[in-house]
C-alpha cells in the first residue's frame, strides 16, 4: 500500500470519508497529537488499527465524535459530564462513559467504559463530520513510539501502513488528551493532558485525584485504571535519567554525567531549558524550550524524543519542571520516557 499526505481540502476530506466508510484507515490532525482513525462501529475496521500500529490488543481506544447527538448512541451519560462538556469540548479531554451495545468490544478492550473527545482542530472536525459516524482512533505512531505531532512523524511510523495521511501541520499542544474517568466515584486522572487538574477543579469545585502511576512506575500488584499505562510509551532507544534539584547543582551533575558517558564511548546528550543551554554549551544539548513557557515544552517534547532517535543517543540526561499546570503532563511523558529514572543532584 502507498501512503499519500494531502493538504484537507474538499476533495482529499471527501476521500478520507469514503475510505473511513469502506472500512479503511486515515491518519488525521487533531489539536494534541495525529490520530490515527476507522469507524468505531465497525469492529473489523477496529481491528485494522490495532495491526497497522502493532498495538496490544487489551489497550482500547478514544472514539472522537464531532456534535454531542452521537453520544446518544454509543454511551449514557453521567450528570457529572455535562458541566465539563460545556467547558471543554470541543478540546484535549477525553472522558469515559458507560458504554452502550453499539460499541464493539474490541473498541473498548472488553471494558464496561468507552473514552470518547470531540477533538477541536478545524481539520478533525471537518474530517469527523464528512465521515458522519464516530472515529475510533489511537495515536498515529508505532505503538512504544513518541505520538505524532507532525504528519512527518505519522510517516515515519505507518508508512505503507495507512492509505492517507491529512496534512494539518504541527499539532499545538503537541500532548494526548487528559483522560478523566468520572464512572467509579470520585472524578479521576488517568492521563494528564491539556486539560490541567487545577482547569477541571475549577468548573468541578472539588478535588480531583490522580491515577498513582502518572509520576512513578506502576507497582507489580497494582492495575492499571488505564491500560495504556502499563506499556512502555515515548522511550527514545536511549537511556533516558531525569536529574532534579536546585540549579546550582543540577548544572554542574549534568554536565559531569555527560562527560562520565562521552568519556566512555557513550553517544550522549542533555535535555536542558533555553536558560541553561549556553552554560551547557562544552556538551551537545537539545533543548527543551523556555523554563518560563511549560506549554512551549509540551509542543516539543515529542519532536524532541525522537530526535534523539534520529541521532542514536544512547544516554540522555534531562531537567525537570515542576508537575503543575500542563507541567504534570510534561513529568508524565518525560517520566515515562526515562522509566522513572531520576536523580536528585
Ligand atoms: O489526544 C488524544 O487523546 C489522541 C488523539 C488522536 O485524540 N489519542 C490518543 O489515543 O492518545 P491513545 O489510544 O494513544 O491513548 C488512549 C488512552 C490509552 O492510555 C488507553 O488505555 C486509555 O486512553 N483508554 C481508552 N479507553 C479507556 C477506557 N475505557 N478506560 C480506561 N482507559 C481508557
Ligand atoms: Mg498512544
Amino acid at each position: 500500500m502507498r501512503t499519500q499526505i494531502l493538504p484537507p481540502d474538499a476533495s482529499s476530506l471527501s476521500l478520507a470519508a469514503e475510505l473511513i466508510q469502506q472500512g479503511g484507515l486515515v491518519a488525521f490532525p487533531t489539536e494534541t497529537v495525529y490520530g490515527l482513525g476507522a469507524d468505531a462501529l465497525n469492529p473489523e475496521a477496529v481491528r485494522s488499527i490495532f495491526a497497522a500500529k502493532g498495538r496490544p490488543a487489551d489497550n482500547p481506544l478514544i472514539v472522537h465524535i464531532f456534535r454531542r447527538e452521537q453520544l446518544d448512541s454509543i454511551c449514557d451519560l453521567p450528570d457529572a459530564a455535562v458541566p465539563l462538556m460545556d467547558a471543554f469540548w470541543p478540546g484535549p479531554l477525553t472522558l469515559l462513559f458507560p458504554k452502550k451495545a453499539a460499541v464493539p468490544d474490541v473498541v473498548t478492550a472488553g471494558l464496561p467504559t468507552v473514552a470518547v473527545r470531540m477533538p477541536s482542530h478545524p481539520v478533525a472536525q471537518a474530517f469527523l463530520a464528512a465521515c458522519g459516524l464516530p472515529v475510533a482512533a489511537p495515536s498515529a505512531n508505532r505503538s512504544g513510539r513518541p505520538s505524532p505531532t507532525t504528519a512527518a512523524h505519522v510517516l515515519e511510523d505507518l508508512s505503507g501502513n495507512v492509505p492517507l495521511i491529512l496534512d494539518g501541520g504541527s499539532c499545538e499542544v503537541g500532548l494526548e488528551s487528559t483522560v478523566l474517568d468520572l464512572c467509579h466515584g470520585e472524578p479521576c486522572i488517568l492521563r494528564p493532558g491539556g486539560v490541567t487538574k487545577e482547569m477541571l477543579e475549577d468548573v468541578l469545585k472539588k478535588p480531583v485525584s490522580l491515577a498513582g502511576s502518572i509520576l512513578r512506575p506502576l507497582r507489580e500488584d497494582e492495575t492499571a485504571l488505564s491500560p495504556g499505562m502499563r506499556y512502555k510509551h515515548y522511550a527514545p532507544k536511549a537511556d533516558v535519567t531525569l536529574v532534579d534539584g536546585p540549579e546550582e547543582n543540577v548544572l554542574p551533575l549534568l554536565r559531569s554525567l555527560y562527560t562520565r558517558d562521552t568519556d566512555a564511548g557513550k553517544k550522549s546528550c542533555i535535555l536542558c531549558f533555553s536558560e541553561h543551554a549556553e552554560a551547557l554549551s562544552v556538551c551537545r544539548v537539545l533543548s527543551l524550550g523556555s523554563k518560563s513557557e511549560p506549554s512551549q515544552i509540551a509542543h516539543r517534547l515529542f519532536d524532541t524524543l525522537r530526535q534523539l532517535d534520529e541521532e542514536q543517543m544512547e544516554s540522555v540526561y534531562s531537567e525537570v519542571i515542576p508537575p503543575e499546570g500542563i507541567g504534570l503532563a510534561v513529568m508524565n511523558r518525560l517520566g515515562r520516557a526515562a522509566a522513572f529514572r531520576m536523580i536528585h543532584a
